[in-house]
């Protein structure tokens, strides 16, 4: 699987770590992460140092199974490459030849970029490379992260989305017809050969309207 990057995560992390850690079979899942940020490991801002703080310290995984994105050498497009080829090696490929994870977790930002594909960026346009460099838009923070074609060639992806401040961007990606352009890259995950979901608590739903879309309360 691929854990998600934001702070929205953080008490999935804690409450996986507490109630479920004997349900999952830790022992047996690969992790990986969708982005990160080019930063150290220890450094507030890494999505692996929330993710090893909130769950990944407090489960019985073994290091070796736990990928840490090195987005933080000053090489990214070495970087990024190394961190390809670790997920050609331990994740089996789905129908279509890529690389297919079980189960990508995902957020979605105001402006609808999800992952580090931001509205109009090059990592957007990439359909070969499956990790690619990002550059995160108002701060200029440098990123690696998944490309289009591994989130899509995922098994399942579910997006985790919560708070009032993303009804709208929720809104404007789930009650939308018909394909959505560039503007909107967390509007085109769309698996080849799988499922997308949309976790959201009540207030990040407020602008959905359709009840078919809700499919549990
Ligand atoms: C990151 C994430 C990014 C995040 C959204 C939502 O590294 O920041 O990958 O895509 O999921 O920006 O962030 P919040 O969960 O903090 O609202």
């Amino acid at each position: 699987m691929a854990l998600s990057g934001g702070s929205t995560p953080r008490e999935l992390y804690q409450m996986l770590a507490q109630e479920s850690a004997r349900e999952i079979p830790w022992e047996r899942l690969e992790v990986f992460f969708g982005d990160e940020r080019a930063v150290p490991p220890e450094h507030p801002e890494s999505n692996y140092r929330l993710a090893l703080e909130t769950l990944l310290a407090r489960v019985p995984i073994g290091p070796d199974r736990v990928h840490r994105m090195r987005a933080e050498d000053a090489d990214l497009s070495r970087a990024a490459l190394e961190y390809e080829r670790r997920i050609r090696e331990r994740v089996p490929p789905g129908p279509g030849g890529l690389p297919s994870f079980d189960l990508v977790w995902l957020g979605v930002g105001t402006d609808g970029h999800t992952a580090s594909l931001f509205p109009g960026s090059a990592a957007l346009r990439e359909e070969h490379r499956l990790v690619a460099e990002a550059v995160e838009p108002t701060r200029g923070g440098r990123r690696l992260t998944f490309t289009l074609p591994l989130i899509n060639a995922a098994r399942r992806v579910q997006f985790l989305v919560v708070g009032a401040q993303k009804a709208d961007i929720v809104k404007e990606i789930l009650g939308r017809s018909g394909p959505s352009g560039e503007e909107l890259p967390a509007a085109r995950v769309s698996p080849v050969a799988g499922e997308v979901e949309w976790l959201l608590d009540r207030a990040a739903a407020a602008g959905i309207q359709d009840p078919g879309l809700i499919a549990k309360p």
